[in-house]
Parts: C-alpha cells; structure tokens; sequence
C-alpha cells in the first residue's frame, strides 16, 4: 500500500514547492512564489518552529514529495492552531490530504499542546471541504470575507476538532 508520511521542510524542496504550486488549477489558493522568494520561506521554517509561530511539512506519498501541510499556531491563543495544505495535482483525489491532516493533527494534539485545530476553506472548494469531513472536522460557520485570494477578500467555513473529539483510528 502507498503510503503517506511527513517529515520538516527543507530549502531544497523549493523546486518542487514551485513546481506544484504554479498550476492554474489551483484556484482556491493563489500563491505562486518564485524559486528565490520559496528558498527564503523554507529558510525561516526552524526560527518559525522555535518561535512556535509555526510548524511545516512535506508530504511524501510513493517516495515522492506530494505536498506539503502545516500548522499556524494563533499567537494570541496559542491553544489554538490553523491547518493549512496543497497537494500537487498528479495526486489529487488519493486520499494523500487526508491522511497528511491526520498526521499532523496528532503532533498537534499530543506535541504542540494544541486544544483546537480549525482548518478553513471557501465554500466553492469542495475537495478541501471533503478533507477536512472525512477528517471528522465540525463546520462552525462562515466568516465574512476572512480570505484573501487571488486579489479579493472571500467568505471561508470554518472547520474545527477539539482535542476531546480527537481519536489516532483511520491513517493509513
Ligand atoms: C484540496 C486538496 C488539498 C485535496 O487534496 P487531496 O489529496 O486530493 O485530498 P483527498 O484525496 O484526501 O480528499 C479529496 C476528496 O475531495 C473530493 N473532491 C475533490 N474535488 C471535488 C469536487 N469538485 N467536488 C466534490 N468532491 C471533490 C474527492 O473525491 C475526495 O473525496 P473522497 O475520498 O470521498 O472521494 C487539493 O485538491 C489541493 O491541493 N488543491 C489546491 C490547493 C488548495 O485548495 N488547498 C486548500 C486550501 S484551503
């Protein structure tokens, strides 16, 4: 079975990071760094992680680098964090999001001393609706115009599981 797993971030999956994110069928999530300004990003990850501002992944499936996921720690209430993922397009719909969020979920909760991890999402992106319910997130609501995408502000369903709802079953 192909299998899932997540291991830091390295300065030298910035190709690779590009590579994925520079896809016009990225919609929902409009972030197209260049090489130099992704170099400089994953550079900032270990001081992110000390400053426990946040904590960042590659995702790898069948030994390849799928895409990556993390965790942004609210730093006014640090019992709280956000999810956040993309996963390149050859490996949409594999289940590989999914189990990504389940295995960072646990470092959140068991590591991160995290309470509430929320992931959002706008409305019209169905597949990371799909994660986060086949993750057993709750939908919350909506809030107005809480991202920014492609230039504009836009409504988001916030997600959310408390460490009390939080159960290690279903990674594969
Ligand atoms: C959203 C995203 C991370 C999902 O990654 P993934 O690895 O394909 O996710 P999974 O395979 O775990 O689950 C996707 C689910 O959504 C479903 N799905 C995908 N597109 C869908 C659509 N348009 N309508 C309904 N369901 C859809 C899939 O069928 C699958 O559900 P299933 O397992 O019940 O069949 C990926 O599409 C992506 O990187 N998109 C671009 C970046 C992005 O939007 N990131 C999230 C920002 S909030």
């Amino acid at each position: 079975m192909n299998k899932t797993t997540i291991r830091f971030q390295q300065v030298g999956d910035a190709e690779r990071f590009c590579e994925i994110l520079n896809n016009d069928n990225f919609i929902y999530f409009s972030i197209r760094p260049s090489i130099e300004e992704e170099r400089k990003y994953l550079s900032q990850n270990l001081k992110s992680r000390k400053k426990n501002f946040e904590y960042n992944y590659t995702i790898i499936y069948d030994k390849k680098i799928a895409g990556a996921i993390g965790i942004k720690i609210n730093q006014h209430s640090t019992h709280i964090g956000e999810i956040g993922y993309f996963i390149d397009e050859n490996f949409w719909n594999k289940g590989i999001a999914s189990n990504a969020v389940k295995l960072i979920e646990k470092i959140g909760f068991n590591e991160l001393n995290l309470e509430r991890i929320e992931i959002v999402m706008m409305p019209e992106n169905k597949g990371s609706i799909r994660v986060a319910e086949k993750c057993n997130y709750k939908r919350e609501g909506l809030l107005a115009g809480r991202i920014y995408n492609n230039g504009k502000y836009h409504d988001a369903y916030m997600y959310a599981k408390l460490k009390n709802e939080y159960s290690q079953a279903g990674i594969n």
